[in-house]
């Protein structure tokens, strides 16, 4: 069987890594979590996977896929779901593409007003649906805050199909040096580490409380799940491992869990003007739902 040549990571070949176990793991990766894994992405998932063969006693690729495939579903459940977060992308920052969050102060007030004039009725309803380590969530929640008030009323879920970012995001601590930070937002919303926590800061815990996180796949198709309808989606940065297919099958669920005019946000390279059946476009990666 041949093996796959690259260079800077397989070249050593602790692992048997042939091109028919990375095609195997493409199939896998899309089949559980709707991730298109380009060819080309050898190196990456050579790297991101040996832990697992490592931590499980696999001596090759294709012996770690043939165990993984033939235990019982549920005996292997905790095991899919490494392969899992090994292969999620999670680069995400405080307040990232923040003209989303200048436009969510305005949009946040507008629907508080118009519940305002309509006692009785319920919070606003937020979902971030690829919430990776929280910096995202927390930045929704500080916006809140800013908008509306301590007491704002706010319901935000925030979900991820990788259960390791989750820990992190539920911890909410991070490097008091986190990219997206100003002073005012240090200082009003996290406490500052001090002796061995030095250099760290934590989310304030009634930040914190605002914030609920739990796994969910977006290829789930359980999304009655959520509850009810949203008034906004921060789906960023993640359909883009999507295929067309897959982005179109999303939107549509999507759009049902939406209220009528209510706004999906989506990321900078993030483009669904084909949906126009389903969304038209706001503002700069803004959509509304139709
Ligand atoms: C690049 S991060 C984006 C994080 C954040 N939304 C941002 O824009 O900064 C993509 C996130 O999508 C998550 N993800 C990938 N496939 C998913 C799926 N099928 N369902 C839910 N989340 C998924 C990954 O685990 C990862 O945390």
């Amino acid at each position: 069987m041949s093996t796959l040549s690259a260079p800077s990571v397989a070249g050593d070949s602790e692992f048997a890594f042939a091109p028919a176990d990375f095609d195997r793991i493409r199939q896998l990766i899309y089949q559980r979590a709707g991730i298109s894994l380009h060819a080309g992405k050898q190196a990456m998932v050579y790297s991101r996977l040996s832990r697992r063969l490592r931590d499980t006693g696999r001596r090759s690729f294709s012996d770690y896929l043939q165990w993984l495939e033939q235990t019982p579903p549920a005996a292997a459940e905790a095991e899919w779901q490494e392969f899992v977060n090994c292969l999620t992308t999670n680069l995400t920052a405080f307040f990232r593409e923040d003209h989303h969050f200048h436009a969510l102060v305005d949009d946040l007030r507008a629907r508080a007003a118009l519940r305002a004039a309509r006692p009785g009725t319920q919070p606003l309803r937020i979902w971030c649906n690829a919430a990776s380590t929280g910096e995202e969530p927390y930045s929704l929640a500080m916006t809140a805050v800013e908008a509306l008030g301590a007491g704002a009323q706010v319901q935000l879920l925030c979900t991820d199909i990788d259960t390791q970012v989750l820990v992190k995001a539920r911890r909410g601590v991070y490097d008091a040096d986190a990219r997206g930070l100003d002073d005012a937002r240090l200082k009003r919303h996290f406490l500052r580490g001090t002796g061995a926590n030095a250099g760290q800061i934590r989310i304030k815990p009634e930040l914190a409380r605002l914030v609920e996180l739990r796994p969910f796949n977006l290829m789930n198709t359980q999304w009655s799940a959520l509850g009810e309808p949203f008034d906004i989606i921060f789906c960023r940065n993640v359909m883009i491992y999507f295929d067309n297919p897959t982005q179109r099958q999303v939107l549509e669920r999507m759009h049902r869990v939406l209220l009528p005019g209510g706004l999906l946000y989506v990321g900078h390279s993030e483009n669904f003007t084909d949906a126009r059946d389903l969304f038209r476009l706001r503002g700069k990666t803004i959509y509304e739902r139709v």
